[in-house]
């Protein structure tokens, strides 16, 4: 295998929250001590719950947020503690795809201006730039004459491949999805997962998938992470996560899983959570799962489960 593109080092990220107690704040740790590597050319898929610290790792990796701790080495270089100016290379390197293509794009700029935005804060020459908008919109499947309208008359569809188009200006080696297509309609869901697979063969990006749909994160992605209250629970490659998931938390989110075939469901038993999702404010010390197994320890409440290596490229954080 290759090097990795970006190598995530204990990735830490807390938020302040709430009013001072004794003159300080609490922390709600969303992302905490969060490990994997990033290897040129794949998808990797991020899965968990709400709440448990997918978008906040994909924002820290492109650097929307400085981590609070930990290392993101991209090709060997430690862009985690980076000042603005400094990050500014890398920036270009990596793009981000949002959830919601109503609220991230302009609604006072035309299409050829969103696009061309990025070109234009990276200092792109003019002609460079009509060029590149021109072949952008090609690609996204978008047409010519829909470059001086504005997004609001776009349907949610084409709003994502201007915002799709607006991410791959820079032509970037890393993008974040993160849930680039719940928010669109079914019918056209997949027209636009295919377009962003067809996209990352020519172009050969990396991808960080963040999605709640387990059945097409198992579909695009090629090593695929669980979370869990801001930690990595479970990693492995999309097919040996699939079929020989090993953590608790794991076996309860693939079996919330609709089945389509009615003999495999009914085969198949569902397991339910118990109790809510807990705040990662002041967590208690001890796995992070420990308050909703049915399979827990009194050691679990004690100490964290590193993550361990159980078979080949499948790693899992559980004393069990
Ligand atoms: N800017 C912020 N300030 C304070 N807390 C935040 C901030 N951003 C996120 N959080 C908290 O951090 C935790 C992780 O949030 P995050 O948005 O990363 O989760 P997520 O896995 O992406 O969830 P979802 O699936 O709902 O998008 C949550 O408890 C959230 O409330
Ligand atoms: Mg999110």
């Amino acid at each position: 295998m290759d090097a990795p593109l970006i190598q995530v080092r204990s990735l830490r990220m807390y938020f302040p929250v709430g009013n001072k107690i004794f003159g300080k704040r609490r922390q709600l740790k969303a992302v905490d001590d969060v490990s994997f590597d990033l290897y040129p050319g794949e998808t990797f898929g991020l899965v968990g719950e709400s709440g448990c610290g997918k978008t906040t790792v994909g924002r820290s990796l492109v650097r929307l947020y400085r981590p609070t701790g930990g290392e993101i080495l991209y090709q060997g270089t430690d862009i985690a503690p980076l000042d603005e100016k400094a990050v500014m290379p890398y920036r270009r390197r990596m793009q981000m795809i949002f959830q919601d293509p109503y609220a991230s794009l302009n609604p006072r700029m035309t299409v050829s201006s969103i696009i061309a935005e990025p070109m234009k804060l990276q200092h792109v020459a003019q002609d460079e730039i009509t060029a590149r908008v021109a072949e952008l919109v090609e690609k996204v499947g978008l047409k010519k004459d829909h470059l001086n309208r504005y997004p609001h008359e776009f349907s949610g569809g084409q709003r994502q491949r201007i915002g799709i188009a607006r991410a791959l200006a820079m032509r970037p080696e890393f993008i974040v999805c993160d849930e680039p297509i719940s928010a669109l309609d079914v019918s056209i869901q997949a027209q636009v997962i295919n377009m962003l697979e067809e996209l990352q063969q020519q172009m050969g990006m990396t991808y960080l998938f963040v999605s709640h749909d387990l059945s097409m994160v198992r579909h695009i992605s090629h090593r695929v992470g669980v979370m869990y209250l801001g930690h990595m629970v479970e990693l492995a490659t999309a097919e040996e996560l699939y079929s020989h998931m090993q953590h608790p938390y794991t076996k309860a989110l693939m079996s919330a899983v609709p089945i389509a075939d009615p003999d495999l469901a009914a085969k198949t038993q569902r397991i339910v959570l118990q109790g809510d999702v807990p705040q990662p404010i002041d967590p208690p010390p001890g796995c992070p799962f420990a308050s909703r197994c049915r399979y827990c320890k009194p050691f679990c409440w004690e100490t964290r489960p590193a993550m361990k290596e159980v078979s080949p490229g499948h790693f899992l954080a559980c004393h069990l």
